[in-house]
């Protein structure tokens, strides 16, 4: 693994290598925003913008069904993004945002970074959280007309938030302690 000094010094030098050939440029406080798109679980990180399960329905018809279905119920190209519900701790579980996400908030999170599949990152900020809603009403989640914004996406409470163990072991173990 690089030491942050070392990643610092590549960086330096990959500025000065730039100056010295005439390529590339330092990256600019909007570069680095642009990049910067981590929502975390409790919201923190979730734009501006809103949008409802209405106005999702048609971002999700010209964006998502061709691969999802047009119920969500999953396609040749795509997986299952609607049911499943009671599935998960049966011998046949089936994943889908409504039995198996913990977040909604990581599910926008997801959905703008890697939706569509074929051309991530090409939908705005309002389309997202439209479109997030519209997963979430197909889930019989939240209604057709609830406004999802950062405030009230972060609350909505998703069916198997309980579902997951929690590992409270340490990444690596305790100085001198065993690994439990
Ligand atoms: C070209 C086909 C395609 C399109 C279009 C597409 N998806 Fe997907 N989607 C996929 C595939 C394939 C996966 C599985 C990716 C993986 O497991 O790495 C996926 C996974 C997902 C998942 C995660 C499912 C899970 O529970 O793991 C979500 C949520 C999702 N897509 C939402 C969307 C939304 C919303 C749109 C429209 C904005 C969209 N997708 C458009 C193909 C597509």
């Amino acid at each position: 693994m690089w030491k942050r000094s070392a990643v610092a010094a590549a960086m330096v030098a990959a500025c000065a290598f730039g100056q010295k050939f005439a390529v590339g440029r330092p990256a600019t406080d909007a570069d680095l925003k642009s990049r910067d798109i981590s929502v975390l679980w409790d919201g923190r990180g979730l734009p501006a913008g809103s949008g409802t399960a209405v106005q999702g329905k048609d971002v999700y018809e010209r964006r998502c069904q061709k691969c999802h279905g047009n119920q969500g119920q999953g396609g040749e190209e795509g997986p299952a993004l609607v049911g499943g519900k009671g599935s998960i701790t049966t011998a046949k579980p089936v994943k889908t945002v409504g039995s198996y996400w913990p977040y909604s908030t990581t599910l926008f999170d997801y959905t703008r970074r890697a939706m569509p599949f074929n051309r991530p990152g090409t939908l705005t900020d309002g389309e997202v959280y439209a479109v997030t809603a519209r997963m979430l009403f197909l889930n019989g989640i939240i209604g057709e007309n609830e406004v999802m914004d950062a405030k009230s996406l972060a609350a909505v409470k998703m069916p198997n938030r309980e579902g997951f163990i929690k590992d409270s072991r340490p990444d690596t173990p305790a100085k001198g302690g065993k690994k439990k």
